[in-house]
């Protein structure tokens, strides 16, 4: 199979209030990133609309919803997302494995009822990278965070899941644990240029793909910028620069 292209490797978040303003981002971009990850807040305050919409227009969407429930209904919701043609879609590690599995049975029972060609892929949320150490503890949760992450990442794993969402200095802990083909996707990730707005563990996009993330989610150092498209491509350059090094094919070999 062809390595797929860097600029696919771009992940664009759509932290918008309004479907209209998301499409606005989008269109901008068409053609200069891989996917649009649509959130909760506009989710809520529009529904599938966006997710929709995109999907129609021929974009790949990450549903990033967090799914965290009883299995039962944790199987419905991904069906429904799964049915929206959605490429990515993501659920909550701590709500077990039985959870994990149900989200995966639901994406599966809708094979032939949709058109979309690629099956839609489910990752885990391990923990959030909100929480410190004291929070861990506070919630019950036993090991330092990065114990943690591998823990529930193996755990993802063993369930049958495609991969993570992982801040950059879990990247190289969890391809360890969890081998090559296991799919990384890190937020946090900031160009040398830009500004850190308010994340806290960053990386540099060449740095995150070293480490063996397979896709970046950037926000505001896109979509805040006065080019969006301009941005993406610089992004994409650099990527492209992490991936034709030795050290990024010696690390995925
Ligand atoms: O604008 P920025 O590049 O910071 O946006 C990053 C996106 O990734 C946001 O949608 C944010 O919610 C998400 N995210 C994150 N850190 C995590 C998980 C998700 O920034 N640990």
């Amino acid at each position: 199979m062809a390595a797929m292209p860097a600029w696919e490797k771009i992940i664009v978040a759509l932290d918008v209030p309004s479907a209209e303003a998301g499409l606005c981002v989008a269109q901008k971009l068409h053609g200069h990133v891989g996917m649009f990850k649509v959130g909760s807040e506009v989710f809520t305050a529009e529904g599938p609309v966006l997710a929709r919409y995109l999907v129609a227009t021929g974009e790949r969407v990450f549903l990033d919803l967090k799914f965290h429930d009883i299995p039962n209904t944790v199987r419905a919701a991904a069906r429904q997302a799964a049915m929206l043609g959605v490429s990515l879609l993501n659920v909550h590690a701590s709500g077990g494995r039985k959870m994990m599995e149900a989200a995966l049975e639901g994406v599966r029972s809708t094979q032939g009822a949709r058109a979309v060609a690629a099956p839609t892929r489910v990752l885990a949320v391990t923990v959030l990278t909100s929480l410190g150490p004291e929070d861990l503890a506070e919630v019950g949760f036993q090991g330092s965070p990065e114990e943690v992450v591998v823990r529930l990442a193996r755990l993802a794993q063993k369930a049958g899941l495609d991969g993570v969402v992982a801040s950059p200095r879990e990247i190289t802990a969890i391809r360890r644990a969890c081998g090559p083909n296991f799919l990384i996707v890190t937020p946090g990730v900031r160009p040398v240029t830009a500004a850190s707005d308010d994340q806290t563990r960053i990386a540099t996009p060449e740095s995150a793909i070293r480490a063996g993330a397979d896709y970046l989610v950037i926000g505001r150092p896109i979509t805040g910028a006065s080019d969006p498209a301009a941005a993406a491509d610089a992004i994409a350059a650099e990527i492209e620069k992490a991936l034709a090094t030795p050290a990024s094919q010696a690390q995925r070999s």
